[in-house]
């Protein structure tokens, strides 16, 4: 498999930057990477001699590690620049700190407090991925269509119920399952919606996927007949709050929550979570919990970005 021409030198700051045609595109390439892996075949000849930065504005675990980990296992090198470290911490611009590193760097992963530091960097001259802003979290969201795809063969037909805050997760969710094919529901408190200009994008790609969006706040009847119910943390990196959490307590992904959905379904969480706040501690450790296949699939997601956007 060789690169895709279309995808090189371009930035990935929200899900729908990709075509499905580019999205199925990566995820395959993932697949592919997950099982050379799998059978211990090495493939450090893909990103040999290329330099990524890793710009962190707030801290991580999965999108960190599983950068680093990525780049090191396909030939390259990541740096690993706090923000408190850089100049960008005494008011050098977001636009000067993306000019100055893509003349030393191959590609700028960046996560950021507001989404329009992540645009100021995109067309600095390197390509630049969104490693989550307050807007969204796409590489998180295309990982997640892998790891749906994995577990339930594929998008068409299939639903997934997102409970709780309508946040930057709730944002790529619909993007991205929109974009595939997949109908999603964010099931929140009225007060906390979907951004309307995120779900106008996420229904047209829906209709042309022919996949729905929908928003519902009765916890029980938003989640009925879906196959996946996702939730995230109540509270965001960077996030004032706005609801109390005593009115998001309807919302915390029980067992009988999970039930309600149907028998088969599954629960997804994109991790750090809160075990007895937005789920329940026996939903997360239980047999329908997926959340580790979600973060291992970062890994393969991010190589096969990195390799379609600047690969050999
Ligand atoms: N899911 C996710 O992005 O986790 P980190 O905050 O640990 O990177
Ligand atoms: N919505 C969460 C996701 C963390 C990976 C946050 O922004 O903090």
């Amino acid at each position: 498999m060789t690169a895709t021409a279309s995808l090189r030198g371009r930035d990935f700051l929200i899900d729908d930057d990709l075509g499905a045609d580019e999205a199925r595109q990566v995820l395959d390439r993932a697949a592919a990477l997950k099982e050379q892996r799998r059978r211990g075949e090495l493939h450090d000849h893909l990103l040999r001699g290329k330099t990524v930065a890793l710009i962190f504005q707030k801290p991580s675990t999965r999108t960190r590690v599983a950068f680093e980990a990525g780049v090191a296992q396909l030939g390259g090198q990541a740096l690993y620049l706090s923000s408190s470290d850089l100049q960008l911490g005494r008011g050098e611009t977001v636009e000067d700190t993306g000019k100055v590193l893509a003349r030393y760097v191959d590609a700028i992963m960046a996560r950021v407090m507001r989404h329009g530091d992540v645009v100021a960097l995109a067309g600095a001259g390197a390509p630049v991925i969104n490693g989550l802003s307050d807007l969204v979290h796409p590489t998180q969201g295309l990982a997640d269509m892998l790891t749906v795809r994995e577990h339930l063969g594929g998008w068409q037909g299939r639903t997934l119920a997102f409970v709780g805050v309508a946040n930057n997760m709730a944002h790529s969710l619909l993007l991205s399952g929109a974009l595939l094919g997949l109908s999603v529901r964010v099931v929140c408190p009225p007060g906390r919606v979907p951004d309307p200009a995120i779900l106008a994008r996420a229904e047209a790609l829906a209709t042309a996927s022919g996949a729905t969006v929908a928003v519902a706040h009765d916890p029980r009847e938003g989640v009925a007949g879906a196959d996946v119910v996702y939730t995230d943390v109540w509270r965001s990196m960077g996030d004032a709050g706005g609801t109390s959490l005593a009115d998001l307590e309807p919302y915390r992904v029980t067992a009988a929550l999970l039930d309600a959905a149907g028998r088969g379904a599954l629960f997804m969480h994109c991790l750090p979570l809160l075990r007895g706040q937005e789920v329940a501690a026996e939903v997360a450790d239980g047999p329908r919990s997926i959340i580790f296949d979600q973060a291992e699939n970062r890994l393969h997601l991010h190589k096969a970005l990195l390799v379609e956007q600047l690969g050999v």
